[in-house]
């Protein structure tokens, strides 16, 4: 294990997670962690770059790792496990291992957890994929999705949707000024009471589906997204770290980095300032950043070296270098649109 990169918020190691979790160093912060939010090497029928397992032996690996993150979380803490769609090779059918990989890990008795929710984040921008059925044999749409996981060990996970607020919309704002609102059955069976949607929340509640904004090089980066808590800022091109690495002629900027807007909403929904997120699979480091941003401790581990020297890239981020005081962005901005 190399402890490789050191901040005021963070440590990130190099190594394999499985292994580095159960080291001495890391037995003394077990049952301290607040949140596990992270993409593992996805379960692919071919291997990437960065040494995806496949078929059964993922699934056996995967489902191992469940008590290992169980046993560092607090007894109120969740882990976030986001998962893209997989393919068979070669055949226009959907796999099954990302789904048989969810049940083998929340399932895994020597873990108990279990499922809170499943969130799912629509890209638009996605290229289409997969490529051979959707553009040339034009029988398959386009695969633009990834499902996030939500698993605790309690019931009751600490979690707060007042903290995501999105903004209200112009219509509700309408509503709340005019304090008229039309009561009654509804077809679905629900009856709204006349006062139900009168009293100002500071914003409405999130729903468990978010879309990334479609990448616009005209407009201003925003990090990690302040307005509108599930409308995704798409910042994967054209943020700090990515200009930072064209600049310094990087060839490879982690492939598969997550949506900083993602990794923001639920360290803002599931823990407080002050508490430990831990990204097991960090690569580029997006949570540690987005973690640092937001007033927490960050710890983590990443098997490639190379994508511990560009998680030190964001950290150079002015935004965070001059950040007085970490803010609660959701809450601060659900009124100002
Ligand atoms: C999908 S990427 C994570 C990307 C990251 N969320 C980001 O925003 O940059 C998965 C990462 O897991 C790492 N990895 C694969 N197997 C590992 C293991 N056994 N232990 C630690 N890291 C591993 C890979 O090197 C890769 O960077």
């Amino acid at each position: 294990m190399i402890l490789a990169q050191r901040t005021k918020s963070g440590r990130y190691y190099v190594g394999q997670s499985e292994t580095i979790l159960d080291c001495r160093a890391f037995r003394s912060l077990r049952g301290k962690i607040q949140l596990i939010l992270t993409s593992p090497p996805f379960p692919l029928n071919e291997k990437k770059s960065y040494g995806n397992m496949t078929g059964d032996k993922y699934l056996e690996w995967f489902a191992n790792l469940a008590p290992i993150f169980a046993e560092m979380l607090t007894g109120d803490g969740s882990i976030l496990i986001e998962m893209g769609n997989g393919w068979e090779p070669q055949r226009p059918v959907q796999s099954l291992l990302p789904l048989k990989s969810l049940m083998s890990f929340v399932e895994n008795e020597r873990a108990g957890l279990r499922l809170i929710q499943q969130f799912v984040c629509y890209n638009p921008s996605r290229l289409p994929s997969p490529a051979q059925w959707v553009t040339v044999n034009r029988i398959r749409t386009v695969d633009s999705f990834t499902n996030i996981w939500w698993m605790a060990k309690s019931d009751f996970p600490k979690a707060d949707n007042s903290k995501v607020l999105r903004p209200y919309s112009d219509s509700m704002i309408r509503l709340l000024d005019k304090k008229d609102f039309n009561s009654g059955k509804r077809p679905s069976g629900h009856d709204i009471s006349s006062s139900a949607f009168l009293r100002d929340c500071g914003g409405s509640i999130a729903h468990n589906f978010f879309e990334v904004e479609s990448m616009d090089s005209n407009r201003d980066v925003r990090l990690p997204d302040p307005f509108n808590a599930f409308s995704l800022s798409n910042t994967i091109s054209n943020d700090f770290f990515a200009r930072t690495c064209k600049e310094r002629g990087i060839k490879k900027p982690h492939p598969a980095r997550m949506q900083m807007g993602l990794a923001a909403f639920f360290i803002q929904y599931l823990t407080d300032r002050g508490d430990w997120v831990l990204d097991p699979f960090a690569g580029s480091n997006t949570t540690g950043y987005a973690s640092a941003r937001l007033g927490r401790k960050w710890l983590a581990i990443d098997a490639k070296e190379e994508y511990v020297e560009q998680s030190k890239i964001r950290f150079e981020d002015p935004a965070l270098v001059n950040l007085k005081e970490p803010t609660n962005e959701y809450q601060q901005t659900a009124h100002s649109n």
